[in-house]
């Protein structure tokens, strides 16, 4: 493709010319190509080149349409998110610029789609007068996942094209939809072949040759089903209340479509751009920004290269088929890997088998798996009782009982069969990777794989990385996450890792706050409204009381005696109570169902424990219960850091996020310390260690940041 003229835009840091949008005539039509690497941003310059390119072909006689690509692997994928809340240079244009021009251009404007046309990309289509797509392409206005709403006319043009309940859909859940679909919901008029150029080109010219009308969606009129719109917005938002409960933009798109259906068009677009500019200064928006840029950090790894070599994994292995195995095993067969599960009796194979079939069995039901998928994926599923079947496989994931001793006699088998070069991961959740490392002639092969449960639902999976663990092993075991569609982080050996070792710090507050005057239910709802799915006794509920009480009598011995321990949990368990699987713990719960109710009787247990400790009951705050709950994570937070066991306070923010329900909107732990201020945080925390001790003794590093008043984001 010839290229006549290019935009040049100058960056203020960089010295570097950069050719943004190309513009070059084929055929009688103008190619505006966006050339904005690595996903074409509509970042500063881009709508700017575009106006010119448009200018430029609107004054030729011989230009008779546009077509309007992305050069590289994709189309637009919306707004330069680095540029949100940071001043403009004076005098550039912005898409609120551009859109207009688009649409009043007296030639017609087609947006050829390749890759994704996603936010203010998805916009800049709807600003032309035809969109045609390659099957590939995928669509869709995801602000709401950045807290934000469609702010270049999506909220306004989308409901006018495809109708108000299809275009709410798309909005709110943020989704990207197939191009197939998006022909059917009407957002494309034409799936053209795979080559975008010859197939938008043909598809301009037949318009050309056709005469037709151009198609300027904000003149149509926004189409709604229902006959009441007040009461059908109304009923959106109580839909909402619950699946979106805490965050603010899905309703400020509710607000922004309705304007679509009762204003016109300017009026509505005035209302769009105040509720974004809302958004954009939320701290929500802050937070669900900076949880995207975390995610494609705790990729990087800085000693283990981009380039690092990777093996394929063709064939995996999983030893011990219970709760997390069973998952484990269907997150290989999901991804289309076939995997061998190795139980030590054939009763237990078949006991781990069945419950996978019945986990798949329940999605088919719920209509969200066909029963072929199911098929093809139990035939991925190879269940054995010999070892012997390991020898060929790429990987393999331990995830037998929490015992060192079992542990170092699986290891020891595994070094003896498997085939050279391959990893041994092990799923432990509390025991040293290190040590299970030496049990094998092989540790740098050896790596902790930490999922969660249930294994095959939950997206985090810790990266337990070992003394020996070689890169390559590291690099496999971050791509193999990408591959089973789990968000990996790396992490170094600890008791707990990171998730589980900052859960218990707020374990133990919680229980605290018990024997100091608050009642589960308070602590709950405290959480809870805080934004976390439910408070820590409802999980303690949920999860079952046995397990902890399991590991606290283990741990019995070894506990320092000058260490403050809450007995109400035991006491708890001592009862028979081990939560909902017992109709009774922290709560009672009627048969058949989930619903926590206050116990007097718990309450008895627990003021009686508070005389007996000689602690004399208080009211807490509100506020009271939450800083002793999440600061004692902030702090851990910190010490992990400090000692390198995560790499950087982001990733602690993801960990928490996807592994604990830590509310995604507020950013992560670490994030919302800083959002709070390290400084408030570290005062309040010297506050409560003249109560309470040592277990509040700030770590330095909050300590350091905190006087030189600054934040994890700084570090
Ligand atoms: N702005 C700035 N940088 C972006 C970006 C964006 N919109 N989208 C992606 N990037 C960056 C990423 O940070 C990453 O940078 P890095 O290499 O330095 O880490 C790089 O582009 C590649 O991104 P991914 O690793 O995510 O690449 P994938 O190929 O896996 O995914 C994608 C590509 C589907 C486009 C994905 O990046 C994505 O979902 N991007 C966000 C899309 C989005 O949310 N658009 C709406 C923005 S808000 C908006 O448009 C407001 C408007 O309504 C006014
Ligand atoms: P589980 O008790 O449900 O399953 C363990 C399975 O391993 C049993 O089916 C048992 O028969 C089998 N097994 C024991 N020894 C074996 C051997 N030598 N060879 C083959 N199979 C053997 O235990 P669960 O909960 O699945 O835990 C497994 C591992 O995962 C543990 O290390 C645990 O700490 C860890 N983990 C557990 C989580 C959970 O929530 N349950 C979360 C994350 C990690």
């Amino acid at each position: 493709m010839e290229v006549k003229s290019a935009f040049s835009y100058f960056s203020a840091t960089q010295e570097v010319e950069m050719s943004m949008v190309e513009y070059s005539t084929q055929d009688g039509i103008g190619i505006i190509s966006v050339n904005n690497p690595p996903v074409n941003a509509l970042s500063i310059g881009v709508p700017q080149g575009i106006i010119e390119s448009l200018e430029k072909g609107n004054a030729d006689p011989e230009v008779k349409a546009f077509v309007l690509m992305g050069a590289g692997s994709t189309f637009i994928a919306g707004a330069d998110i680095r540029e949100f809340g940071k001043p403009k240079p004076p005098g550039a244009l912005t898409l609120h610029d551009l859109l207009p021009k688009l649409e009043a251009s007296k030639k017609p404007v087609i947006a050829a789609v390749h890759g994704t046309a996603l936010g203010g990309g998805l916009e800049v289509t709807l600003a032309c007068h035809f969109r045609v797509s390659v099957p590939s392409a995928k669509f869709g206005l995801p602000e709401v996942k950045l807290g934000l709403l469609p702010g270049g006319g999506g909220t306004q043009r989308l409901p006018r094209l495809i109708g108000v309940e299809n275009a709410l859909d798309i909005m709110i859940s943020g989704d990207h939809i197939p191009a197939q679909k998006a022909e059917k919901l009407g957002i494309v008029d034409e799936v053209i072949g795979d080559d975008l150029l010859g197939g938008s080109l043909d598809f301009a010219k037949k318009v050309i040759e056709e005469g037709r009308s151009l198609r300027v969606i904000s003149e149509m009129n926004a189409s709604l089903k229902a006959d009441n719109p007040t009461e059908f917005f109304d009923g959106v938002r109580k839909g909402l209340a619950k699946k979106a409960r805490g965050f603010l933009s899905p309703f400020l798109i509710v607000d922004c479509v309705e304007a679509a259906v009762k204003l016109p068009f300017p009026e509505g677009s005035a209302r769009e751009r105040e509720l974004f500019m809302q958004c954009v200064q939320s701290p929500q928006s802050k937070a669900l920004r900076h949880v995207f840029f975390a995610e494609r950090q705790a990729s990087k790894i800085p000693d283990v290269p981009k380039d690092t070599p990777v093996k394929p994994i063709k064939l995996a292995g999983v030893v011990g088929a219970g709760t997390m195995g069973g998952g484990i095993a269907m997150n290989f067969a999901n991804a289309g890997i076939p995997v061998l599960l190795v139980e030590k009796s054939a009763e237990f194979l078949e006991k781990g088998i069945g419950t996978i079939e019945k986990n798949y069995a329940n999605t088919v039901k719920k209509g969200r798996l066909s029963q072929p998928e199911m098929d093809k994926r139990m035939g991925l599923i190879r269940g054995t009782v010999g070892y012997d079947d390991l020898k060929d496989v790429d990987i393999v994931i331990e995830a037998v009982f929490e015992d060192m001793d079992v542990k170092k006699e699986v290891f020891g088998t595994l070094d003896r069969i498997c085939k050279p070069g391959a990893i041994l991961a092990t799923n432990t959740s509390t025991l040293d990777v290190n040590k299970i490392a030496s049990f094998t002639s092989r540790p740098e092969s050896v790596i902790g794989l930490h999922f969660f449960s249930p294994a095959n639902v939950m997206r985090l999976l810790e990266i337990v990385r070992g003394e020996h663990s070689s890169k390559e092993t590291i690099a496999t075991s971050m791509q193999l996450a990408r591959t089973l569609k789990k968000l990996g982080v790396l992490v170094g050996v600890c008791d707990g890792f990171v998730g589980n070792r900052m859960l218990a710090q707020y374990g133990r507050e919680a229980s605290f706050l018990l024997e100091e005057g608050a009642l589960p239910q308070q602590v709950d709802r405290v959480l809870y409204e805080f934004g976390l799915p439910m408070g820590p006794f409802t999980m303690s509920d949920m999860a079952g009381l046995d397990i902890g009480w399991a590991i606290r009598k283990r741990r019995a011995g070894i506990r320092p005696k000058d260490e403050r321990y809450s007995p109400i949990a035991d006491k708890i368990c001592e009862m028979g109570r081990f939560g909902q699987k017992t109709g009774a713990g922290y709560y009672r719960y009627e048969k058949g169902d989930r619903t926590p109710i206050p116990d007097p009787e718990i309450e008895s247990l627990i003021i009686k424990t508070s005389e007996e400790l000689g602690i004399e009951r208080r009211d807490i705050s509100d506020q009271e219960i939450l800083e002793r709950c999440i600061y004692p994570l902030i702090n851990e937070g910190a010490k992990i850091l400090e000692e390198g066991i995560a790499l950087r306070a982001s990733d602690i923010d993801l960990v928490y996020i996807n592994g604990y329900g830590f509310p995604v909107y507020r950013g992560g732990p670490m994030f919302y310390a800083d959002q709070v201020g390290l400084k408030n945080i570290y005062e309040s925390m010297l506050r409560y260690e003249e109560v309470h001790g040592k277990n509040w003794t700030p770590a330095p590093l909050l300590k350091r940041l905190a006087e030189e008043g600054k934040g994890f984001g700084d570090l």
